[in-house]
């Protein structure tokens, strides 16, 4: 069998993202998650990391120019061996050079349908307020990779829900959360599986 997929995940609050990844378990013999990355120390994803004696790595993104940042992770993941970076639910801006030296090589997941409602300050709730307020009768989930700019990176892939009968931001919430937690994984499998490939720079999925 081929090796395992070496995984960094990043995280700055809940973590349930992370949670749907570990209890996977057609994942376990795919990807080992290698580390949990977070700047926030005291995030209750650290407490599931912990659960399941996966070792934590606290960056201060405040007090360290992004220069430094970026020496600490490629540091991290050079001595982790890692092959893929997994955004779930990190609020920070990952710096340039980590970028480069990774390219294509870090996904994010986004709680709607993107090129819509992404950019800068739409995370967390603030999506799902202007989701509702749109009227739009769907949203979704998007697994993206990561480039220099805010939820701009090539879609890698995408899942629609039916929002039409939701009476508030709250319920839009709650149900792309479902299905967040099935595609991340999905997605993180089809990179074990060596599925995603960039083709004429359009991200493709292989049968
Ligand atoms: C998720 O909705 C994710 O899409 C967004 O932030 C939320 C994180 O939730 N980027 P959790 O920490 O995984 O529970």
């Amino acid at each position: 069998m081929a090796n395992k997929l070496n995984l960094a995940v990043f995280v700055s609050g809940r973590g349930s993202n992370l949670k749907a990844i570990l209890n996977r378990n057609d994942l376990l013999p795919l990807v080992t998650v290698k580390g949990v990355f977070s700047d926030k120390i005291d995030c209750p994803a650290f407490e599931i990391a912990r659960e399941f004696s996966i070792p934590t790595f606290h960056i201060s993104f405040s007090t360290k120019t992004p220069y430094d940042v970026a020496s600490v992770l490629i540091a991290e993941f050079k001595s982790l061996d890692i092959d893929l970076i997994v955004l779930a639910g990190f609020l920070k801006l990952i710096p340039g050079t980590v970028i480069k030296e990774y390219r294509d090589k870090i996904i994010n997941i986004h709680p709607a349908l993107l090129p819509s409602f992404g950019g800068k300050g739409m995370y967390g709730m603030n999506v799902h307020k202007a989701v509702f307020k749109s009227s739009a009768k769907v949203s979704g989930a998007t697994i993206h990779f990561v480039n220099e700019i805010y939820d701009e990176g090539k879609i890698i892939n995408q899942k629609a829900v039916d929002i039409s009968a939701l009476k508030s931001p709250d319920e839009i919430a709650h149900r792309v959360l479902e299905v967040e937690h099935l595609l991340l994984p999905d997605t993180i499998k089809l990179f074990a599986n060596n599925k995603i490939k960039i083709i004429n720079n359009r991200v493709e999925i292989l049968n």
